[in-house]
């Protein structure tokens, strides 16, 4: 018999070319603002938006930088609430750091003050929004997930370096509007970082302690499809059937750990973004043969899971799994990085412990 287990992701997604025709009906008669990276503009995003909403576009805020930082966040945020208190809406265009930068956006307490929500994260409490938004996630690259989770990654690297994660209940998305059409200028290096953050994310659901018969469904798929599709694409960037595969693979790996969380590859990423700059989308996968060794053996369900991404042989999984990296160009060991033996051991211990890390198999329990 099975045992129980629960799926629960709350996302109205709208997928396919030109689905982003369909973000008026989504945002109705309320007001909205956009959140996005500046280059939206000069790739017409921008005024893709503002034809779409028209009137109902109440402002633009189009500053937001790659992994979101308390200090630049802090003016922002009061900003932000002061001059948009009274819009319904967040629509969230662009890659992973601004769709997490439109949920820490999202919620207020009394004041107006970052600080108030940074300090209730620091204290590892519970922060309790008293004001929030809706949010409409438009994601423009094919890998962060972020569109149909309702977490948000917040780094401090110039005090306290570290890096914080928002998970509220009012952070889900209302809706996820993910149209291949806008990952098509997507550079080289971006196209395959996003790309390997999704299969991280699919086979991180895989070995990982709250994964579900659900999850698993739509982390083996995604896993198979993107270790198909991304070589191809990366050998044809203008290809749309491709860009269209690769952006339903990292849907589909998005909601398979909306409901798991990742776990012992991304725990390992953060010091490895914030200590030594790496990119998220390599941080995070570069490690995949390593973690997945140490997950192999841990538990028979778990396994039978991950052969089936890889045609039944989970003897040569690591090793499959490491020829394609390297494929695209990927080194999967430490010291391509600059990063000694001892201190990998170090860092991968620590990650252990982090609250990603306790979500791997492998974790002590
Ligand atoms: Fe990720």
């Amino acid at each position: 018999m099975t045992a129980r287990s629960r799926f629960h992701n709350p996302v109205d997604v709208r997928f396919g070319a030109g689905a982003l025709a369909d973000l008026p009906d989504l945002v109705g008669h309320r007001r909205a603002v956009l959140v996005t990276m500046p280059e939206a503009r000069a790739l017409g995003m921008t005024g893709q938006i503002e034809a779409l909403l028209g009137q109902r576009l109440a402002g633009i805020i189009d500053q937001v930088s790659p992994n979101p930082d308390v200090r630049e966040l802090a003016p922002m945020y009061s900003d932000f609430w002061r001059r948009y208190g009274q819009c319904e809406v967040i629509v969230a265009l662009g890659g992973g750091s601004a769709l997490d930068t439109a949920k820490l956006l999202m919620v207020a307490g009394a004041d107006d003050r970052f600080a108030t929500l940074v300090d209730a994260l620091d204290a590892g409490g519970t922060f309790e929004p008293t004001r929030t938004k809706r949010l409409i996630t438009i994601p423009t690259t094919a890998g962060t997930g972020s569109e149909v989770t309702p977490w948000a990654t917040l780094w401090d690297r110039h005090v306290k370096r570290k890096k914080y994660s928002l998970h509220l209940p009012h952070t889900w998305p209302e809706a996820a509007i993910v149209d291949p059409c806008l990952t098509r200028s997507l550079p080289r290096a971006v196209t395959l970082q996003s790309g390997l953050d999704a299969l991280s994310h699919a086979l991180e659901a895989i070995w990982n302690v709250n994964a579900n018969p659900v999850s698993d469904t739509f982390a083996v798929t995604a896993a198979r499809e993107m270790m198909r599709v991304l070589p191809q694409l990366m050998a044809s960037l203008d290809d749309m059937t491709l860009r269209t595969q690769a952006a339903l693979a990292a849907l589909q790996a998005g909601m398979a750990f909306s409901n798991t969380k990742t776990a012992l590859a991304h725990s390992i990423s953060y010091d490895m973004t914030i200590r030594h700059g790496l990119p998220h989308g390599i941080a995070c996968s570069f490690t995949l043969p390593t973690v997945m060794r140490l997950a192999i053996g841990r538990r028979a369900d778990r396994d039978a899971v991950l052969a089936q991404v890889f045609d039944g042989d989970i003897d040569g999984a690591p090793d499959a799994l490491t020829a394609f990296l390297n494929g695209l160009g990927v080194a999967t060991e430490f010291s391509a990085y600059g990063v000694s033996e001892p201190e990998s051991a170090q860092m991968i211990a620590a990650a252990l412990d982090g609250p990603r890390g306790r979500n791997f198999i492998g974790a002590a329990a």
